[in-house]
């Protein structure tokens, strides 16, 4: 959470005086409505659906776009876990890939992952860092496979002159707390496509076939689950997001600061980014792994291989290929075996050992957010 006030205070005031918390029950011009169409404006995409989780954001997506059982969908081996589970959820199982130098996933190991089985990418846009979009997108094309891209950690960064998250053929976005703006909990997905968001819009509310807005419809109704958010998040969102671009701002003037001390030094790379002049996010890589520990422990940051379950060696319930019931298990479905091993993605492993995110500060002073750059590469 970046910035929250009263504008946000304002807003919940109005929705309890209003009595009305499902945004369904209330008709036409509802505030999850109105956040819709204001994301839709700014992030110039045809189609927003808010709903209650980045998570169930990505599940719609991939429900949306007809992902399901004996699919093989490719995620990066570095991304927080919910990417991959989200697979499962649609029946379809993750193949993980390796990340590459710029903490993405690695566009020459997406290629050499896909099998005849595989039907999407899921392309991790980490902490505001953007993957190479292009790269992947040309890759889609060529193998006829459609891109979810999972922007839950970077809403509002631009790559190339459009907002993550409305590049490949359906985004998601998170708004929980540790997101660019959020809601507490909450998610979005976008696309430019009307058959996927009618699916997206039918799979997060019980099919929707009993809405007023049913009969706009054109595909046949199928069931759904209920991924809906409340007024209580669309009042909310709507504020956070008239925050969002000076956010953004702040953050990208202090990455502007931070690269230009960090460009002093040969303790460690700045990592390289897939479109500079947007930057919002800074990090290093280490000549090895030894020296970005030593580095971690002086200064008390943490690497990125110590980040949890950021890190596909620690996504055990999927490693180990349970599931809630046996004959729901995505990897029964699957048309090969599928194996992951702890060291499928060695290369990953090892660029997360040497890397370390500087996240930069949030409304510091300019001149203390030097000093204290300047305070890491010179202790
Ligand atoms: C990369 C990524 N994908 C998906 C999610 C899932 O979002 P949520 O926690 O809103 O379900 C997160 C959340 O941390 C995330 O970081």
């Amino acid at each position: 959470m970046y910035e929250i006030g009263q504008a946000e205070i304002d807003a919940l005031t109005k929705v309890i005086n209003n009595r009305q918390f499902m945004r369904y029950r209330g008709g036409e011009g509802g505030f999850a409505e109105n956040f819709e169409k204001s994301l839709c404006e700014k992030f110039q995409i045809r189609h927003s659906l808010t709903v209650n989780s980045g998570t169930s954001a990505l599940i719609c997506a991939l429900a949306a776009m007809g992902i399901g059982p004996g699919d093989e969908v490719i995620v990066p081996a570095y991304t927080w876990v919910a990417t991959a589970m989200a697979t499962l959820a649609v029946g379809a199982v993750p193949i993980m890939a390796d990340i590459d130098e710029s903490l993405t996933i690695d566009p020459e190991d997406i290629k050499r992952k896909i099998t005849p089985y595989t039907r999407a990418i899921i392309p991790v846009h980490m902490g505001n860092q953007p993957c190479n979009m292009d790269a992947i997108m040309a890759l889609a094309e060529k193998h006829h496979l459609l891109v979810c891209e999972d922007a839950c950690q970077a809403c509002g960064v631009m790559y190339k002159g459009k907002r993550l998250g409305t590049i490949g053929h359906i985004g998601a976005l998170s708004f929980n707390q540790y997101k660019n703006i959020t809601c507490g909990e909450g998610g979005a997905v976008l696309t430019n496509d009307d058959r996927y968001y009618e699916r997206a819009l039918m799979y997060h509310d019980a099919g929707c076939f009993t809405r007023s807005h049913a009969s706009t419809i054109k595909e046949p109704f199928f069931p759904g689950v209920n991924y809906r958010v409340s007024e209580i998040q669309g009042a909310i969102l709507g504020e956070q997001l008239k925050r969002l671009d000076g956010i953004m701002a702040d953050l990208q003037a202090n990455r502007k600061i931070m690269a230009e001390v960090f460009a002093k030094t040969d303790l460690f790379q700045v990592v390289t980014h897939h479109d500079p002049a947007n930057a919002a996010n800074i990090s290093g890589i280490f000549h090895d792994a030894d020296t970005a520990k030593a580095f971690a422990e002086k200064h008390r940051v943490a690497r990125i291989i110590e980040s949890g379950r950021h890190v596909y060696t620690n996504w055990e319930p999927l490693l180990e290929q349970r599931a809630f019931h046996p004959q729901m298990n995505p990897f029964n479905w699957a048309h090969r075996k599928i194996e992951y091993t702890p060291d499928m993605c060695q290369k990953t492993l090892n660029i997360l050992a040497r890397a370390i995110t500087f996240a930069p500060p949030y409304h510091v002073a300019p001149e203390v957010v030097r000093g204290n750059a300047e305070k890491l590469i010179s202790l």
